[in-house]
């Protein structure tokens, strides 16, 4: 196979004429893909081209798309390299994306080279950011409870999150990350000491420094959709129950401080979970009523027409690992964020 022309001309499409697109918040001093949903995008003209990659760590899952069409899943990325098949000689685009989330493993993108040459891709002029938790990752997806959520169990790409901005051809970004909360993690009954949504949010690549991320302006959404909060509803035999006024408190402060501060202009969707229900933990919790009021009270104190409360039932009984939403549970959630989505942007 032939190298790009050179390696000058390699450097030039990096750095200036950016033919190769990340996607995501994927930091450019490293080219580590670390959240879920990250990856790279090209155009070329030729019959076949390779992504070199190069740290692998752990076991992450991707899907390569090829002229738009079906995914090919890539399970194993040990070899380093991914290549397309041979096709025939022309016009085509390639689109790779992360399925699992960050602590499965991540890589980093080495160089990516074709027996012909790169043409300039076309980038979607909307923009759409996810902040969430396992729902938004895609956490057990394809699985059938009961079952063991695995990096290629995660399907990102088939998220109501992804869907719905393949919808409307937009661009996404994915600051997901399972178990995460607003006020507090997952409840396990142990310690946990690990950042909790606010902070990791002012991360670049997910494994990167608090506040590492530099809110390019060119990767400024007109939408932000944010679906947490239940996680911080978990508390069964291992914590006190929440406490509805501070979660609310909290997710004030993030909003406001953490991403309206950055995003000034746009559009924000409050996404209901799908995971609570009225009856679990106890009716007297009434989990999925209370974070509605509680996302409600948000909007309110937030004194904004760019608010909006997005209300995705809780699910049925058919799910994925852990109870997590199945493929159909997301794509009846795509809708209702699609339909939500269409009638402010009007798109
Ligand atoms: C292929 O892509 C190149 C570069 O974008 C463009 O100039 C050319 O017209 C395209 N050819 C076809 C057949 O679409
Ligand atoms: C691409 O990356 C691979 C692996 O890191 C390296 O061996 C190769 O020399 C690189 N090719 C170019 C053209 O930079
Ligand atoms: C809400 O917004 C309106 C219009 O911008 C403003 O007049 C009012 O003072 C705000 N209220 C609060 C509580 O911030």
């Amino acid at each position: 196979m032939v190298q790009l022309t050179t390696v000058t001309s390699l450097l030039a499409i990096f750095s200036h004429a950016e033919a190769v697109r990340y996607l995501g918040r994927v930091n450019p001093a490293t080219k580590e893909l670390t959240w879920p949903g990250t990856g790279v995008a090209f155009a070329f003209t030729g019959t076949s081209a390779t992504i070199r990659l190069g740290t692998v760590s752990g076991a992450s899952s991707y899907n390569l798309y090829i002229n738009g069409g079906a995914p090919t899943v890539i399970s194993d990325v040990s070899s380093k390299s991914i290549s397309t098949p041979k096709l025939s000689r022309g016009n085509h685009t390639v689109v790779l994306r992360k399925r699992s989330e960050t602590n499965f493993g991540t890589v980093t993108i080495s160089n990516i080279t074709t027996d012909g040459t790169i043409n300039a891709d076309v980038i979607p002029s909307r923009k759409i950011e996810y902040i969430g938790d396992s729902i938004t990752v895609g956490y057990g997806l394809d699985g059938i409870l009961p079952c063991t959520d695995t990096a290629l169990v995660q399907n990102n790409p088939k998220t109501y999150a992804a869907l719905t901005a393949d919808t409307f051809g937009a661009d996404y970004d994915m600051v997901a990350w399972s178990g995460k909360g607003v006020t507090r993690n997952y409840g396990t009954g142990q310690p946990d000491p690990s950042p909790i949504m606010p902070q990791l949010y002012t991360r670049w690549g997910a494994n990167d420094a608090d506040n590492s991320y530099t809110f390019p302006e060119s990767a400024t959404p007109d939408v932000v959709v944010i679906n947490l909060g239940t996680n911080d509803f978990s508390y069964l035999n291992v914590r006190p129950a929440l406490n509805a006024a501070e979660f609310t408190a909290a997710f004030v402060k993030f909003v406001r401080e953490g991403v309206l501060a950055h995003y000034p202009d746009a559009e924000y969707f409050l996404v209901t979970s799908p995971m609570l229900n009225d009856d679990y933990p106890s009716r007297e919790d009434a989990q999925k009523t209370t974070q509605t009021n509680a996302l409600k009270e948000v909007i309110r104190q937030m004194n904004s027409t760019a608010f909006h409360l997005v209300e995705w039932p809780s699910q049925g009984g058919d799910v994925g690992c852990d109870y997590h939403p199945n493929a159909a549970t997301h794509a009846a959630g795509a809708r209702i964020l699609t339909e939500a989505i269409r009638g402010v942007m009007q798109w």
